[in-house]
């Protein structure tokens, strides 16, 4: 069967389209006090949200995108057949979810930076531009918009930087593996895994499993939609820089141990095409730095740890329970706060870490799946005591399993390196749509 045209003119950029680098990015969150205020809002934000028909932004210097929360919708005044009609994880919010998705202890929703997880959570604006001057300003044009609507407060903002050389915070290159979805015309960055099922994450569409799955009612609202998880992640980075220390020998075994963590050396470069030794050239080539699988290579993982985070978020081809292409997400991670300096081991007390927005359209196997088996479960891989070494929720016991031949090595297991602060469920709809929907709901 031919893939139905995706309605790109409906569905906003930031869903489909990889960013702009570089990028500095803010997150702003609204409360909506008054449903006309927030109504308006929707029309105003409906002139400034790019869509993936048209990526270059009408605000010419900056990509805005929208996500309502479950929240959010109430307070629109989105009839409770429609609200009734979403995903039940979309229902329940992130905070409720907190058993599933392993967020106890420190990561628990009462630890949450405020208001993050609470019910005033109602719109989240992100806003992207090739640079913090450009931003500014344009921020500053949207709340001179939003502060003529009274019952609309920004409420939370979060800068975010890309930090040099496109890495996160633990010092590795980010933003380099997006599946390839069928009939959007934008390519994937691993050629040898065939596009997923546009309904995989945009809702209206055939996904991987069926030809007509359901999404929320009425269908102007649901369909071109897309969920987005978003998580604030904490990252401790003295702690990291200290596991490697205690478990290596040297400077050299210590960034070979920090690979084998990720399943790719800082630079970027994978093991699979570099197991023994970086290749930063490598690493910033985007037709080498994804362009691999890894049953035939490497079944037992002794280039790449099935432990590892990104075999472990995405195993691709290799052999795990169930089928890998119904767990995948679109995944833009944003690094927040200034760098640890190098070589610093000790922790200077600033915050710094990752806001990340999981996008697709199924909730339950998509990111919390994700999240609940193939990050935090230990034996899902074949390995036993272990959690994701970078972003599970580990607490120092159990180990990480590193296969070498003749036998394999097992570090000590890690205390969690990221603490949630925030995460939340929210619905991604693009503004026109939703404003049309208004008119059909009232
Ligand atoms: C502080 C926590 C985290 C850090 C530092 C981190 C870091 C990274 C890095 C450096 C990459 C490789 C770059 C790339 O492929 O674009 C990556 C890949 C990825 N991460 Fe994370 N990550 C974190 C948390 C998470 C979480 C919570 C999830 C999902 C629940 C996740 C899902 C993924 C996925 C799906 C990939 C792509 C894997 C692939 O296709 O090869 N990450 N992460």
């Amino acid at each position: 069967m031919t893939a139905p045209a995706l309605e790109l003119g409906d569905i906003q950029s930031g869903v489909l389209r990889p960013r702009p680098t570089p990028f500095a990015a803010t997150y702003i969150i609204l409360r909506i006090d008054d449903r006309n205020a927030g109504r308006e809002l929707m029309r105003l934000l409906s002139t400034v949200v790019a869509s993936a028909a048209h990526p270059a932004s009408p605000s010419e210097d900056t990509w805005v995108s929208a996500a309502l929360s479950f929240q959010g919708l109430k307070a629109l005044g989105v009839p409770q057949a429609s609200l009734d009609s979403f995903s039940p994880q979309f229902q329940q919010g992130m905070a409720a979810r907190a058993k599933v998705l392993g967020d106890f202890g420190e990561s628990s929703p009462e630890k949450w930076e405020k208001p993050l997880g609470s019910a005033d959570v109602h719109l989240v604006l992100t806003a992207i531009s090739p640079d913090a001057e450009h931003l500014e300003s344009a921020i500053e044009r949207a709340r001179k918009a939003y502060r003529q609507l009274s019952g609309v407060t920004a409420i939370w903002r979060q800068d975010c930087n890309v930090l040099p050389g496109g890495k996160e915070p633990f010092g590795f290159k980010d933003g380099i593996s997006h599946p390839a979805i069928e009939g959007s015309g934008i390519p994937g960055s691993n050629s040898r895994e065939r596009p997923l099922k546009a309904g995989e994450f945009v809702l209206g569409y055939p996904d991987e499993i069926s030809d007509e799955p359901r999404i929320p009612q009425p269908e102007i609202l649901g369909r071109n939609g897309s969920y987005v998880a978003f998580r604030k992640l904490h990252q401790r980075v003295a702690m990291f820089r200290h596991y490697l220390k205690a478990n290596a020998p040297d400077s050299q075994a210590e960034e070979l141990l920090a690979a084998k963590m990720m399943g790719r050396w800082r630079s970027g470069a994978p093991l699979a095409s570099c197991p023994m030794h970086d290749d930063p050239v490598v690493g910033i080539d985007p037709r080498r730095n994804n362009d691999f699988l890894f049953k035939a290579d490497d079944p037992i993982g002794y280039k790449t740890p099935p432990g590892s985070h990104i075999r472990r978020m995405n195993p691709r081809d290799a052999d795990v329970a169930g089928m890998v292409r119904i767990h995948r997400m679109i995944r833009r991670g944003t690094s927040y706060g200034p760098a640890l300096p190098e070589g610093v081991l000790e922790d200077d007390g600033i915050d710094r870490g990752l806001m990340f927005a999981f996008i697709g359209a199924n909730l339950g196997r998509q990111f919390e799946f994700v999240q609940s088996e193939w990050m935090n479960d230990s034996t899902f891989f074949g390995v036993t005591s272990e959690k994701d070494p970078v972003a599970g929720a580990g607490d120092g016991t159990g180990k990480f399993d590193v296969p070498r031949r003749p036998v394999r090595i097992a570090t000590a297991g890690i205390a969690s390196i990221r603490r949630h602060t925030w995460r939340r469920v929210l619905l991604s709809s693009r503004p026109p749509r939703l404003a049309m929907a208004r008119r059909s709901l009232d």
